[in-house]
């Protein structure tokens, strides 16, 4: 297999992962210590594997976590309580509300009552709204682990062609929005567009985030198209279950410049990038606080 055509998401994360780490460290010398709260509502199985992995990355970098594991059976009134709760506790920085939620509770009306600041799966309207406007505010994980892989592959994206596929809100629209603030054209094909393939084949950049099993093969990539696979798909192959993304990655290696890898692309960046966004919050915090209290004192000028 030709190696160098691959985008290293291990690497990449582990990056991020180590300057995440030598901040949380300077600021706690500087006193603040950052904290994220993650709440899992039932039993998810694939939900349970992401959350202890976001506790355990948030431990390695030194980011105190607070887990609240509910049962499937908890009422919404409850789950809109605890979230009220840690909105109102100052030494939480970042609250992450793990998805998908139990059918009885309002997907939309329980990510609404998370604070916009301490929002760091960047979900609330505020946020998705600031992105669109093209402000720089707390960004959804998965996406803007994406744009960096992307960044570190291509440099400059200004003035490339890039095709989304798929437009949910946790990736297609918000990688969308983040592409569009990198100055690229963006297009994004979904269930209903009209021979979705040739507009693929059009691409400088594809972002696959459809969850079909390599879809993408060959024949939707233009030669030299540089490819981010966001899709884990578990398949059957011949008895033995395994991980697959959303590109056919044999049919499509020969044809791009460059490919993440499923697993071991996309994925670490979506923890890495959850780690990043519980510092910056904690530095927003931090400093929000600051202004406040340089507001009740009218000797200081
Ligand atoms: N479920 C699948 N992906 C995500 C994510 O990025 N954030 C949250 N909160 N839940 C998810």
């Amino acid at each position: 297999m030709n190696t160098s055509k691959l985008i290293d998401g291990k690497a990449a994360a582990a990056r991020v992962l180590a300057q995440v780490k030598a901040d949380v460290q300077a600021l706690k010398q500087a006193g603040v210590e950052p904290a994220l709260a993650v709440i899992l509502v039932g039993q998810d199985p694939a939900s349970q594997v992401y959350v202890r992995n976001k506790i355990l990355r948030a431990e390695e970098a030194g980011i105190r976590s607070l887990e609240y594991r509910l049962s499937a059976d908890t009422s919404q009134a409850l789950l809109l309580n605890l979230i009220g709760e840690l909105n109102e506790d100052a030494s939480v920085n970042g609250i992450l509300l793990q998805l998908p939620l139990p059918a009885h509770i309002e997907e939309t009306r329980a990510l609404q009552a998370i604070a916009p600041g301490k929002d760091v799966d960047g979900f609330h309207s505020e946020n998705v709204g600031g992105l669109s406007q093209g402000r720089d505010v707390l960004t959804p994980c998965t996406p803007s682990g994406c744009m960096q892989l992307l960044q570190d592959a291509c440099g400059d994206l200004s003035g490339k062609h890039a095709v989304v596929i798929g437009r949910s809100n946790i990736v297609g629209k918000p990688m969308a929005a983040l592409l569009l603030k990198a100055h690229c054209s963006v297009t994004v094909v979904h269930s209903r567009s009209v021979d979705a393939k040739a507009l693929c084949r059009q691409a400088d950049i594809v972002v696959a985030a459809v969850g079909r099993p390599r879809l993408i093969d060959a024949g939707w990539l233009k030669p030299g198209a540089v490819v981010i696979d966001v899709g884990i798909n578990r398949i059957d192959d011949d008895g033995r279950s395994r991980l697959v993304g959303d590109v056919d990655f044999d049919s499509a290696l020969p044809q791009v410049s460059a490919i993440t890898p499923v697993p071991g692309g996309v994925g670490p960046m979506t923890i890495a990038f959850l780690m990043k966004n519980t510092v910056t919050a904690a530095v927003q915090q931090a400093h929000a606080q600051r202004s406040h209290l340089e507001a009740l004192c009218h000797s200081i000028y």
